[in-house]
C-alpha cells in the first residue's frame, strides 16, 4: 500500500518555505502518546461538577522549541471529561485569556443558552457556566470554541478536548472500558509551524478556501507519537480535530478492524473494516485486536480516485500534503506480553427510528462557495459580529450573520433537512442541538458506517444528503443554534447559519 514512488514524490510536495521539521511520511514514532487527564466531576448538592479554565502557555512538541498555544486546564487542548447519560451537571469556565473565547460541546442535546456557540461569548477574565441534564447515548462527543469569526484559529492554537458520554447500555456491554490502557482518546490534527516553532496559521487565500491544512500531525498534541497496547484489544475513540483535513484512517498492514461507533451512538452491530473516512468533527470508535504482537502504524491512506472526499486542488496550486496522499499518524509497538479482552458483543444498540414518528416538514440548504482564488465573495462584513472575515461561502445564498434568524423550527418537531453541495469541494455540515439519522444520500439508503445517531456529515460535490431530526425538550425564543460547515475556515467566512425552536 506504501508505495515507495508514491511516498517519495509525497515527500517532495510537502517541501514549502516553511519549517517542516517532521514530514507527515517521515514518522517514526519517537514520542511517547500523550494521554489527557480523565475528569469525571466532583458530586456538588445533586449536580456533577466540572472546573475547565481557558489558559494560554507554551508546549514542547519539539525537544529544541517551543510553540506559543492554548488549552483548557493546561497549555494545548483540554482534559477528557466523562459524563453519564442523566447526571445534571455544571460546567464551568473560566477565561484566563486575553481575548474572548466560547466553549461548545460538539453534539449534545442542551438548552441554546448552555450550547457555548458564538452567543455565550466569555470575556477575558470572566466566567461562564453551563447547566444541563445529559440525554445523551454514549459515544465520544467533544468541546471547542465557537468565537464568531475566530473559531478556526482558536481550534487550532489548542482550545478543544475530548468528551466521553456513558449510558447504562454502554456500562452494560463487555468493551474495552479502562481509560489509558485500552480505551484510548485519539485526537487526531494537523499543523503547521513557522521556523521558531510557533504555528502557522491562514497564510493564503487559498488557506481559507481549501481550509487550513498542517504539513505535521499532532495527535492528543503529541508530535510523532507512538502507543504501547497492554491488552490484546484495544478501544480507540477517534476524534478528528482538525480545522480541514479530511482522514482515510488504516494500518500499515491493512488489518481488519472493528468500527463500533460513529458520532452520537453506537451502531448497531460491530462492523469490520480496512478504512474509515473521517471528515473534521466526526468521531469514531474502533477495537483493533494486537493479539499477534506485531508492531503496525496507524495511517492515513490516499482516497480512491473516485472518491467525492478526494481534494481538488484548486488551479496551479503545489502545496502540503491533502488527503490524496498517505502519511503517518501513529506507530504501535504492543508488549510482548498481552492481557486478555473481552470478545466483543454481537449487538451495540437497537436505534429507534426518528421517521417513524412522523415527518412534520422537509427543509432544503444549498452550499456554495465563491469561485476561484481572484473572484471575490461579496465582502459585507456589518453585522457579523466579530472581526468581519470576508463572506466567501454561503447557505442558500447567505452568510453568516449574528443579527438574523435564518430558521425557525417549530418545538416538538420531526424534519427532513436536505444538504445539496452546488461547490467543488466537500463539506462536513454539523447541526447543534443533537443527532440527526442519515435518511439518504443521492436517493440511495447510507451506507452501513453511517447507521447511527450523527451530527456532522460528509457532503461532497454535487451530493445531495437528507437527515432526520427530532427538536424535542428545549425552544428558547431569543437564542438560536447553529448549523454549520466544520471546516472552520468555512465557517469563520460565512458557511454557518442560525435557528431558533420555538
Ligand atoms: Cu463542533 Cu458548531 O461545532
Ligand atoms: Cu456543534
Ligand atoms: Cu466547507
Amino acid at each position: 500500500m506504501l508505495d515507495r514512488r508514491r511516498f517519495l514524490k509525497a515527500t517532495g510536495a510537502g517541501a514549502a518555505a516553511i519549517w517542516c521539521p517532521q514530514s507527515l511520511l517521515a514518522q517514526q514514532g519517537a514520542n511517547e502518546l500523550r494521554i489527557p487527564p480523565l475528569v469525571t466531576g466532583n458530586r456538588r448538592g445533586g449536580r456533577r461538577h466540572y472546573e475547565l479554565v481557558a489558559q494560554s502557555g507554551e508546549s514542547q512538541f519539539f525537544p529544541d522549541r517551543s510553540t506559543p498555544t492554548i488549552g483548557f486546564n493546561g497549555s494545548y487542548l483540554g482534559p477528557t471529561l466523562r459524563l453519564r447519560d442523566g447526571d445534571d451537571v455544571s460546567i464551568d469556565v473560566e477565561n484566563r485569556l486575553d481575548e474572548p473565547t466560547t466553549v461548545h460541546w460538539h453534539g449534545l442535546h442542551v438548552p441554546a443558552s448552555a450550547d457555548g456557540g458564538p452567543h455565550q461569548i466569555i470575556e477575558p477574565g470572566r466566567r461562564w457556566s453551563a447547566e444541563f441534564t445529559v440525554m445523551q447515548k454514549a459515544g465520544p462527543f467533544w468541546y471547542h470554541s465557537h468565537l464568531i469569526d475566530k473559531t478556526g484559529e482558536q481550534v487550532y492554537r489548542g482550545l478543544a478536548g475530548m468528551l466521553l458520554v456513558e449510558d447504562e447500555e454502554s456500562r452494560s456491554l463487555e468493551l474495552p472500558s479502562e481509560y489509558g490502557v485500552d480505551d484510548i482518546p485519539v485526537v487526531f490534527q494537523d499543523r503547521r509551524f513557522n521556523e521558531d516553532g510557533s504555528f502557522r496559521y491562514v497564510s493564503s487565500r487559498h488557506d481559507i478556501m481549501m481550509g487550513m491544512h498542517g504539513d505535521t500531525i499532532l495527535v492528543n498534541g503529541t508530535l510523532d507519537p507512538y502507543f504501547v497496547p497492554t491488552t490484546r484489544k484495544v478501544r480507540f475513540r477517534l476524534l478528528n480535530g482538525s480545522n480541514a483535513r479530511t482522514y482515510n484512517i488504516a494500518f500499515s498492514d491493512n488489518r481488519q478492524f472493528t468500527q463500533l461507533s460513529c458520532d452520537g451512538s453506537f451502531l448497531g452491530q460491530p462492523l469490520q473494516v480496512t478504512v474509515l473516512t473521517l471528515a473534521p468533527a466526526e468521531r469514531c470508535e474502533i477495537v483493533v485486536d494486537f493479539s499477534d504482537g506485531a508492531p503496525v502504524n496507524m495511517l492515513s491512506v490516499p482516497m480512491a480516485v473516485d472518491s467525492p472526499y478526494r481534494t481538488r486542488h484548486m488551479m496551479g496550486h503545489r502545496g502540503p500534503v491533502y488527503e490524496n496522499d498517505s502519511f503517518h499518524i501513529m506507530a504501535i509497538r504492543p508488549q510482548s506480553q498481552l492481557q486478555p479482552s473481552p470478545e466483543l458483543p454481537p449487538v451495540l444498540t437497537s436505534l429507534v427510528d426518528y421517521e417513524a414518528v412522523g415527518i412534520d416538514r422537509v427543509r432544503r440548504f444549498d452550499l456554495t462557495m465563491a469561485m476561484g482564488m481572484g473572484m471575490m465573495g461579496r465582502g459585507g462584513r456589518s453585522g457579523r459580529g466579530g472581526q468581519g472575515n470576508e463572506e466567501l461561502f454561503f447557505i442558500n445564498g447567505r452568510s453568516m450573520h449574528m443579527v438574523g434568524i435564518n430558521v425557525r423550527v417549530p418545538m416538538g418537531s420531526t424534519e427532513i433537512w436536505e444538504i445539496t453541495n452546488n461547490s467543488r469541494m466537500m463539506h462536513p455540515f454539523h447541526v447543534h442541538h443533537g443527532q440527526f439519522q442519515v435518511k439518504d444520500r443521492n436517493g440511495r439508503p447510507p451506507p452501513p458506517h453511517e447507521r447511527a445517531f450523527k451530527d456532522t456529515v460528509k457532503i461532497g460535490p454535487g451530493e445531495t444528503v437528507r437527515f432526520v431530526m427530532e427538536f424535542l425538550h428545549f425552544s428558547d425564543p431569543d437564542l438560536p443554534y447553529m448549523y454549520h460547515c466544520h471546516i472552520l475556515e468555512h465557517e469563520d467566512h460565512g458557511m454557518m447559519g442560525q435557528f431558533i425552536v420555538e
